[in-house]
């Protein structure tokens, strides 16, 4: 490892997504030998750049850029086996070995049926005004299945081809009353998903494994594993800003009964936050600025949606939404990532309080019409300029952006050990 992380590592999102998770496990795994998605589908986007390739992905756990490193999908993310095996095979065919040599995926992983897709696409336009957005990859519907338990459907279910076409036909047929008289949808044929699906269990079967038994063999050899977490705290379904949130528990929280990791076999939990605040799909954010400074930050970022490039929704760094999230997931270090996004800004704004009906709150609140309402209290810091990606110090950054670093750790409460000032994997400062 760098030298900086001793044990296990968690990475986790401090805001609402997006905040350079792919690039910074990416850059840890330089020396792990396991990578482990733990929650959420293919709403994730997580890009990294090696070499000057461009790789995004949505399913595969970012270790698959390592040779020699092992990566699982663990039961906590919903698979959507179609997306999954688009994805092994663009990168397979871009020279990146996966095979199942380095992927694993969990029996016990609930599968995203073309069901959930068109649940999903149908809630949402039918929603007039009041939808969350979503990325339409029918990930809430997929995790209702799971919860409902006799509707859901498991990777290990795919093995079991008998019993499957006899489920298959019941749920679809189920399912296509209730979309025809809610959206007005034609019926989904039962018999074409069961040959997809079925084909798919031929291909999936295998990587299947038990992932939960594999990690605690992992953790008793010593191995060293990082989590990639994906969305962030603020989009949990718990934690986050509900009900604009996805639908996993996709705080750091969640990593162990997503994976099945021991509570006490990860000491690390390193948060990742971006130098300002982005959002992709409705919900309250209270320092956006949908004006100038946003399409800067836009166009600087390049804050396109990896997932569905809509445009992301820019504004300044909350330090009260982030010190919720350090709190909450028992972050221990943080990587500031974007920093080069904010050069050419005169001043920052960086949001230190809310003022809610006249007073100032005494903390975050996750509560939706709380924060529709708050009027960010803003503390104005000297901005710089110039391209700061080349520097491969801490101390060679203008000294305007190190006191924009110091003062975001003491606001946010956890020591940023790692800036990252680019997307390559050289363009990451160590503390
Ligand atoms: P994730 O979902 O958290 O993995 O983040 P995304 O990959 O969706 O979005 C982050 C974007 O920022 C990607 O395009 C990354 O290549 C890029 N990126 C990551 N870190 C940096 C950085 O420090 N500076 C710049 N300019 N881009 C970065
Ligand atoms: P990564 O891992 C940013 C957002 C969606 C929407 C809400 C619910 O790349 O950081 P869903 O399809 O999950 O039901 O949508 O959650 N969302 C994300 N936003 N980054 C993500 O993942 C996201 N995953 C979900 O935009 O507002
Ligand atoms: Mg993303």
């Amino acid at each position: 490892m760098t030298g900086l992380f001793e044990g296990n590592i968690c990475v986790t999102g401090l805001q609402w997504g997006d905040e350079g998770k792919g690039k910074i496990v990416d850059f840890l795994t330089e020396h792990a030998d396991v990578v482990v998605r733990y929650c959420g589908g293919a709403n994730a986007g997580h890009s990294v750049k090696i070499g000057g390739e461009k790789y995004a992905t949505h399913l595969l756990p970012v270790g698959v850029f390592r040779p020699g490193v092992m990566n699982l999908i663990a039961n906590g993310v919903v698979l959507d086996p179609e997306v999954l095996f688009r994805e092994i095979d663009e990168f397979t065919g871009r020279g990146v070995a996966i095979s199942p040599q380095n992927l694993r995926i969990s029996y016990k992983t609930h599968l995203v049926m073309p069901y959930h897709k068109a649940e999903d696409a149908g809630r949402e336009s039918a929603a007039e005004g009041s939808a969350i957005g979503t990325t339409r990859r029918g990930i809430g519907p997929a995790y209702a299945d799971k919860m409902h338990r006799t509707t859901a459907i498991r990777v290990a279910d795919l093995l079991h081809e008998e019993k499957l076409r006899e489920r298959l036909s019941k749920i679809v047929t189920d399912r296509n009353k209730v979309f025809k008289v809610l959206y007005d949808m034609p019926p989904l044929d039962w018999k074409e998903m069961f040959e997809t699906y079925r084909d798919y269990g031929r291909r999936i079967a295998p990587y299947v494994d038990d992932t939960s038994h594999l990690l605690l063999e992992y953790i008793k050899q010593n191995k060293r594993i990082v989590y990639e977490g994906a969305h962030a705290a603020l989009l949990d379904v718990d934690h986050g800003t509900y009900p604009y949130v996805t639908s996993s528990s996709c705080s750091g929280l969640g990593v162990f009964t997503g994976s099945g990791a021991p509570p006490m076999s990860i000491p690390n939990f390193i948060g990742i936050m971006k130098a300002y605040s982005t959002r992709v799909g409705g919900g309250p954010f209270p320092t956006e600025q949908d004006n100038n400074i946003g399409n800067y930050i836009r166009e600087r970022g390049n804050e396109y949606g990896t997932t569905t490039r809509r445009p992301r929704r820019c504004g300044w760094f909350d330090a009260v939404a982030v010190r919720y999230s350090v709190e909450l997931c028992g972050i221990t270090s943080i990587c500031l990532t974007l920093l080069d996004v904010l050069s050419g800004l005169d001043h920052l704004q960086v949001c230190t309080g809310y003022k809610y009906r006249g007073n100032r709150l005494p903390a975050f609140r996750a509560d939706m019409d709380t924060l529709a309402e708050v009027e960010p209290i803003y503390e104005t810091l000297p901005g710089w300029n110039g391209n700061i990606s080349g520097c491969r110090r801490f101390e060679e950054l203008p000294r305007e952006a190190q006191q924009y670093v110091k003062r975001l750790e003491t606001l946010v409460g956890a020591p940023i050990k790692m800036v990252s000032i680019g997307p390559e994997r050289s363009a990451t400062l160590i503390r």
